[in-house]
């Protein structure tokens, strides 16, 4: 059986609800304890998007787990990347008389339950030495509502607080109106450890005219690039309605409390410049994707973006970003 790191009890959050300043969503570019955010569960391990990888990945210490959110045909919210079924699952054996894209959206949450994940990259496999998932079905398609009661059951087991990170993989609106839903319907609240996520500024905008009208305020962060206008000037380059466009951190710090922007993508470098920017913007800064497997070269890669002051890390192999972060953490600061 995996065993859990002894925790100290700083502030136990049994609940998701609870407010935890000291490991969560605290403010930007500050001392705060740069987070860790398991991209699509300890992916880089077992299955993306499933409970097993889900709990590994809190096993790990990570601070958030990261459901990519799909609706099925009957309107349910699932973790999932992709809009199809193909890439992850063995639908195409299961449903082979279906044939086609085998996306998400053709399929109602019944059918998909039917589903078992599997590994994809180079080092995924179905099982981790030593970790045994307490879930019934670990590699099965998880609705958003199970990582929500994953993410609770894991608070209460390690007595901290563990933080949920959806994305709204559709510029939809009854998916904006599902994920408030259910964030409310766990009480969630302002201050719990959570952050909504999209590339899309328009999704951004409108989760924040609803919660407004709603009186809920939940933390969103806008997903895309750091990005240079030919005058030179730092930009975020978001996904807009008709292709991809530039819009100015403090613009985006209107309806955003951070952006979670690329660190693979040459074209786009995260630059110290962009950082301090979006910090005085009042925003956090999280980088997507951590995916070195290798522990020296993932260190020196954690290293040089927490050197800039990175918020945040969404990783696929959690237990090297908490040890990269913690040595972070341990050295003396000027
Ligand atoms: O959400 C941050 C990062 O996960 C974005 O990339 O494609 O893995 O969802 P993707
Ligand atoms: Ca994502």
């Amino acid at each position: 059986m995996f065993k859990p790191p002894l925790l100290a009890a700083l502030c136990v959050c049994t609940l998701v609800t609870a407010g935890c300043s000291t490991l969560g969503n605290g403010p930007a570019g500050s001392a705060a304890k740069p987070q860790v955010i398991a991209h699509r569960g300890a992916s880089g391990y077992l299955p993306e998007h499933t409970l097993a990888g889900y709990e590994l990945a809190v096993r790990m210490g990570s601070d958030f787990i990261e459901p990519d959110l799909q609706l099925t045909r009957d309107g349910q919210l699932v973790a999932m990347h992709d809009d199809s079924l193909q890439r992850t699952t063995n639908v195409a054996s299961v449903f082979a008389q279906r044939g086609g894209a085998y996306k998400v959206a053709d399929f109602t949450l019944a059918e998909i339950k039917r589903l078992t994940v599997q590994p994809f990259g180079p080092t995924a496999g179905t099982a981790h030495a030593g970790f045994v998932p307490t879930a019934a079905q670990p590699l099965a398609v998880p609705t958003f509502q199970e990582v929500i009661d994953l993410a609770r059951a894991q608070s209460a087991a390690t007595g901290r607080e563990v933080g949920i990170y959806p994305e709204a993989k559709q510029a939809d609106p009854d998916m904006e109106d599902g994920i408030l839903q259910a964030l409310q319907a766990n009480g969630y609240r302002a201050g719990s450890k959570l952050f909504i996520q999209s590339f899309s500024d328009a999704t951004l905008r409108s989760l924040r005219a609803k919660q407004q009208a709603q009186g809920l305020a939940y933390p969103l962060v806008q997903l895309g690039y750091a990005a240079v206008a030919e005058d030179g000037g730092v930009r975020m380059r978001v996904r807009g309605p008709d292709g991809w466009r530039l819009l100015t951190l403090p613009e985006v710090a209107t309806f955003s409390a951070g952006v979670g922007v690329s660190v693979g993508n040459k074209a786009y470098p995260v630059t110290q410049a962009f950082i301090d920017q979006a910090h005085a913007a009042g925003m956090r800064v999280h980088g997507w994707t951590f995916n070195k497997p290798d522990a020296a070269l993932a260190a020196a890669e954690f290293q040089s973006y927490l050197a800039m002051g990175m918020d945040g890390m969404f990783a696929n192999y959690p237990d090297l970003a908490v040890a990269a972060r913690n040595a972070w953490a341990a050295q003396p600061k000027p």
